[in-house]
C-alpha cells in the first residue's frame, strides 16, 4: 500500500543538514539512493536535486517503521521523518556534505515504488552503454552529474540574461516556421496543411530576423533559442542546438567583443574562473598557418613550422621538388616523443593519408645517440639541427614533417598536433584558453559547384577596403567576421552585417544568385535594407558547447537534456517516426520508399 503525501512538508533538502542540526526533527523528500539492510539496522541514502542524506531505521526507535523500511527498493519515492544525529567519527563520510550526520527515522511514508532501474542511479557508470542511458534518459538524467550539468546550464543562461538585461539587450521572439536562412547545413523542412506542396523551414539560426529587428530600431537584441540543422552530426554538433543570438546597432567588431568579453568573464566566474577580457586575437591566416585549424586549441604550444625555404636546396628530392612546385614542407616538434616507435609514426601516417590526404609523414629524432631517422642521411647533420633549433626542439624530441600543398599540409599537421596534444598529455584539461579569431575570408571557392559560397552567411559585410575587389576579386575579400574559440572548440560566430542594400545586391552576385533570384529569396532582406538600415552586426554563441566545455564534457549529449543519437534518433521517444496515412494525406504528401 503506498502511502499519499497529504499535508507533508520536507523541511530541509537532502543536502542540508550539518552537525549544528543535531537535535532537529526533520522530514526529508526524495529516492532510495542506496539500501543497506544489516539485519537490526538498515541504512538508506536518500537523494534530491540538493544531495544525499543516510538515514537509520533501527527497530528500537520505532519497530513497525524498521519493518517497513525493508520493503524499501532502489529508487523508491519517500518521506522520512526523524532526529537528525551527529554520527561517530568513525562513520564520518567525508565525500558527503551531509556526511557529518545521519538521521533516525520515526517515520515512513513510501510514495511510490519502483522497477529495477536498468543501470544504477550514479556517477562513474562508464561502462553503462549510451544507448541505454539515451533510453531511459528520464533516469539518466536522475543522476547527480547531469543534474549539476543542467544546474550550470540555467546559470549560464541566467547570467547572460542579467548581463545583457544590463547592457540594454531586450529578449526578443523570432519565428519557429520560417523562411530558411542559409547557413550551410539542410534544412528541416514543415510542410504546410493549408498550403499543399509548401514548406516552411525550421531556423538554422534568427540571423535575418535579428538584422531586421535592427532595421526596426530595437537596437539591441538577444535570444536564447533553438537552431535547427540537418548536417552530419558529432560528439560536438546535435540536429537541434541552443544559440545565444545577439544583434546590436551602430557598432564594430571591437565593441561587439567588449560585450561578450564581459558576458564570457562572468559565465566563466560560475566555475571559479577568473577570465577577463580583451581576449587574445589571431587573424585566420595565423591559426590555419601555425595551428592547421581555424578554432585552435591554445591551451598547449607544438606549433607548425615552415621549412620550405630550408627544404627548397634540400638533398631530398620530395621537399625541394614540393617546394619548387609552389608546395611547402612543414612540419612539428613532439616534446619528449624520440621514444615513439616506427610502427606508432606509421599509424600516424596511415591516419593522415587516409583522412588528408598527404603522400608521407617523414621523420627525425633526436636521442641519446643524436639525430636519426630515414631521411637523416639526404638532409645531413646540420641542416637537422637546424630545423630542430626553428621549432625549438631539444634533445629527446621528435620532428614530424609533411611536404605537399600548403593548405591540406595545414590540415593534416592540425589534426596531428591535436592528436599528440593528447597522446603526450601537453593538455592541462583544467585550464581554459579562449581567444578571437579574426579576419576570415569572406567567400570561399566550393570547387564541386564551380563557385563562391559565402565562408560565414552572405550577410557578412566585406571589410570596407576590400569592397572594390567583390566584383573584381571576390576570393581575395576580407570580411569583418570573428569566431569566438574555447579550448579548440568554435564557441561562437558573428560579424558585422551589409547594412547597405547595394552592396549586398553585389554580394549576392558574387554568389552567384541572378537579380531575380535574389529578389525571390531574399526580396524582404534588400527591401528592409532600402528603408534606413543601420550598421550593426553581432554574434551567436552556442550556448550547448560553452556548458559542454565548462562544465568538463567531451559531448554536447551531456548537457542537451534530450538528445538525439549521431544517427539523428531519440532513442527514447523513438523518433523520427512513420506518420498515418491519413496525416500524410491531410498534407498531401506521398512517401517514396527506396530499396
Ligand atoms: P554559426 O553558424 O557560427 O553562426 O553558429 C553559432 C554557434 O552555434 C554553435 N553551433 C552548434 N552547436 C551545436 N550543434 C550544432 N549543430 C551547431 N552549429 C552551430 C557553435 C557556433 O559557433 N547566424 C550566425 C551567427 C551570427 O552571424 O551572428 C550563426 O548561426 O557554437
Amino acid at each position: 500500500m503506498l502511502d499519499h503525501l497529504g499535508s507533508l512538508k520536507r523541511t530541509h533538502d537532502c543536502g542540508a543538514l550539518r552537525p549544528e542540526n543535531d537535535g532537529n526533527r526533520v522530514t526529508l523528500l526524495g529516492w532510495v539512493a542506496k539500501r543497506r539492510d544489516l539485519g537490526a539496522l538498515i541504512f538508506i541514502d536518500v537523494r534530491d536535486r540538493y544531495g544525499v542524506t543516510q538515514v537509520l531505521f533501527n527497530p528500537e526507535i520505532a519497530e513497525d517503521v524498521h519493518n517497513k523500511a525493508k520493503t524499501l527498493r532502489s529508487e523508491f519515492v519517500i518521506a522520512v521523518s526523524g532526529i537528525v544525529r551527529k554520527r561517530d567519527p568513525k562513520t564520518v563520510n567525508a565525500k558527503l556534505a551531509t556526511g557529518e550526520i545521519e538521521i533516525y527515522a520515526d517515520q515512513l511514508h513510501i510514495l511510490n515504488t519502483a522497477a529495477t532501474p536498468p543501470f544504477p542511479i550514479e556517477d562513474n557508470i562508464e561502462n553503462v552503454g549510451e544507448e541505454l542511458r539515451l533510453k531511459y534518459r528520464f533516469l539518466d538524467l536522475r543522476r547527480p552529474k547531469l543534474q549539476n550539468n543542467f544546474i550550470l546550464r540555467h546559470k549560464i543562461a541566467l547570467t547572460v540574461r542579467n548581463y545583457l538585461d544590463q547592457q540594454n539587450f531586450l529578449e526578443l521572439e523570432t519565428p519557429m516556421l520560417t523562411k530558411s536562412t542559409p547557413e550551410g547545413a539542410r534544412d528541416f523542412l514543415v510542410p504546410s496543411r493549408v498550403q499543399k506542396g509548401r514548406f516552411y523551414a525550421l531556423p538554422q539560426s534568427p540571423q535575418i530576423f535579428k538584422q531586421l529587428f535592427m532595421v526596426s530600431g530595437f537596437e539591441r537584441y538577444v535570444q536564447i533559442t533553438r537552431c535547427f540543422r540537418d548536417e552530419d552530426l558529432r560528439a560536438d554538433r546535435q540536429p537541434e542546438f541552443t544559440q545565444i543570438d545577439m544583434e546590436m546597432s551602430f557598432v564594430q567588431r571591437e565593441d561587439v567583443f567588449a560585450i561578450l568579453e564581459g558576458m564570457m568573464t562572468r559565465i566563466f566566474q560560475l566555475v571559479g574562473e577568473d577570465i577577463q577580457g580583451p581576449f587574445p586575437q589571431l587573424s585566420y591566416a595565423e591559426a590555419m598557418n601555425r595551428y592547421g585549424s581555424d578554432k585552435p586549441d591554445t591551451r598547449f604550444g607544438v606549433m607548425i613550422e615552415d621549412f620550405s625555404e630550408a627544404a627548397r636546396t634540400c638533398g631530398f628530392k620530395v621537399f625541394s621538388d614540393t617546394v619548387s612546385h609552389n608546395g611547402v614542407v612543414k612540419g612539428l616538434c613532439a616534446p619528449g616523443a624520440a621514444g615513439k616507435s616506427r610502427k606508432d609514426i606509421e599509424t600516424l601516417e596511415t591516419w593522415l593519408k587516409k583522412d588528408f590526404g598527404i603522400s608521407g609523414l617523414a621523420w627525425l629524432k633526436w636521442g641519446d645517440e643524436g639525430f636519426s631517422g630515414p631521411i637523416l642521411k639526404f638532409l645531413g647533420e646540420e641542416l637537422v639541427s637546424q630545423l630542430f633549433a626553428q621549432a625549438g626542439g631539444k634533445q629527446g624530441d621528435l620532428l614530424l614533417l609533411v611536404a605537399g600543398p600548403n593548405e591540406r599540409t595545414c590540415q593534416a599537421l592540425g589534426a596531428l598536433r591535436l592528436q599528440l596534444g593528447k597522446d603526450l598529455q601537453l593538455i592541462d584539461e583544467s585550464k581554459f584558453a579562449i581567444l578571437w579569431v579574426v579576419d576570415f575570408p569572406l567567400l570561399e571557392l566550393d570547387a564541386e559547384a564551380g563557385r563562391y559560397v559565402a565562408l560565414h552567411h552572405p550577410f557578412t559585410s566585406p571589410l570596407d577596403e576590400d569592397l572594390e575587389k567583390l566584383e573584381s576579386n571576390p576570393g581575395e575579400v576580407r570580411a569583418k567576421a570573428y569566431d569566438l574559440v574555447l579550448n579548440g572548440f568554435e564557441i561562437g560566430g558573428g560579424s558585422i552585417r551589409i547594412h547597405r542594400r547595394d552592396v549586398q545586391s553585389a554580394m549576392f552576385k558574387a554568389l552567384g544568385l541572378s537579380p531575380e533570384e535574389a529578389q525571390e529569396k531574399f526580396g524582404f532582406l534588400l527591401d528592409a535594407l532600402s528603408f534606413g538600415a543601420p550598421p550593426h552586426g553581432g554574434i551567436a554563441l552556442g550556448l550547448d558547447r560553452i556548458t559542454m566545455i565548462l562544465s568538463g564534457e567531451k559531448s554536447l549529449r551531456e548537457v542537451i537534456a534530450f538528445p538525439k543519437t549521431t544517427s539523428a534518433t531519440c532513442m527514447m521517444t523513438e523518433s523520427p517516426s512513420e506518420v498515418s496515412v491519413h496525416q500524410l494525406l491531410d498534407l498531401g504528401i506521398q512517401v517514396l520508399r527506396q530499396g
